[in-house]
């Protein structure tokens, strides 16, 4: 294998960009020739693709979002878009690729994989941590960094006024999010959409709350089966139905997409970027390149995408036992 090229694709996290450093960088310590693609499946449909010097990937290790850019391409779930895609990466004789991102860009890896046969490695590249696979996704140690930190300033302002506020994170259908922040920043309770939490539940523990406690926060991952937070908030309110009672609702929204990669996510990606070129190299394919246990794992993009990742219950307990 001679030519590589690497994308990334859907969500961006921060610390694709030092994967994608780690993928370039690996590629040409190994005498290899490497492309990058931008605007991910969409750009291998459109040909843009283009070849990548070391240099190119300087002074990106520390920077969020993705130089490469990112897209959910709905063309590239068309067998048209993917044979255009197939064409553009013959014309350039790319052999290998590297799709850096979640289970959308997998589930789109593994069918060009298996229509096309071009060896592909992922790298996951989610905010979410939702991928079976490896113990950490790249960028969800800088989401809940970030999203702690907006929770430690709502809690100074619901504490100030005795506030119960309701504060919603991302996680699509995942509740990874919501369970580290909640742990992290001392939630009364997180509400995720893998174990049910009923609104009779959330008022119960209201009730009992303001005679030991003054203000309380409230973390509901956005994919929770009662509604987003807002409607969430609005129920247990009318239920509740005490005027002295002050309810605030905030999502933090993209902000958790943002920012510089921490350590951790630097370090997870450079692992992987280079784990996906090793990998290609000596003849894997069609599975994702991840860490388990701090060590080098691949598995199967079959696995990755069908397989769940169950939250760990022991933190949900301790989420529990923290807050009384
Ligand atoms: O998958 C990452 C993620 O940030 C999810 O947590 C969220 O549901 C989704 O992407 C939002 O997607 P978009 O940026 O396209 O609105």
């Amino acid at each position: 294998m001679k030519k590589i090229a690497v994308l990334t694709s859907g969500g961006d996290a921060p610390g694709m960009n030092a994967c994608i450093r780690a993928v370039v960088r690996t590629g040409i310590y190994h005498g290899l020739d490497m492309y990058g693609i931008r605007y991910g499946f969409d750009g291998m449909i459109n040909g843009e693709i283009f070849k990548m010097k070391s240099h190119d990937v300087s002074n990106i290790v520390q920077r969020g979002g993705t130089f490469l850019k990112s897209a959910r391409s709905h063309e590239f779930r068309t067998k048209e878009g993917r044979q255009k895609a197939f064409e553009q990466l013959s014309k350039l004789g790319i052999e290998g690729l590297v799709a850096i991102g979640g289970d959308g860009t997998f589930t789109g890896a593994k069918v060009f994989y298996e229509e096309y046969g071009i060896p592909t490695i992922g790298c996951p590249g989610t905010i979410d941590n939702d991928i079976y696979g490896t113990d950490y996704t790249i960028g969800f140690d800088t989401a809940i960094n970030t999203a702690l930190e907006a929770i430690d300033k709502i809690r100074d302002t619901a504490a100030a006024h005795d506030r119960i506020f309701f504060i919603e994170v991302m996680g699509r259908d995942s509740g990874y999010i919501a369970v580290e922040c909640g742990l992290g920043g001392g939630a009364e309770m997180v509400m995720v959409p893998e174990t049910k939490t009923t609104l009779a539940e959330v008022v119960e523990k209201l009730k009992g709350s303001p005679t030991t406690k003054t203000s309380s926060v409230i973390v509901v991952a956005e994919g929770d089966e009662e509604g987003n937070a807002a409607e969430i908030m609005e129920k247990v309110k009318t239920t509740i139905n005490d005027d002295s009672l002050d309810f605030k609702v905030t999502t933090l929204g993209h902000i958790q997409r943002g920012g510089s990669p921490t350590g951790k996510d630097r370090m997870l990606a450079s692992r992987c970027g280079m784990a996906a070129i090793e990998g290609l190299m000596s003849g894997k394919a069609n599975c994702m390149a991840g860490i388990i246990h701090d060590q080098v794992a691949y598995t199967s993009f079959e696995d990755c995408i069908t397989k769940d990742k169950p939250l760990n219950q022991d933190i949900l307990k301790l989420i529990e036992i923290l807050s009384i």
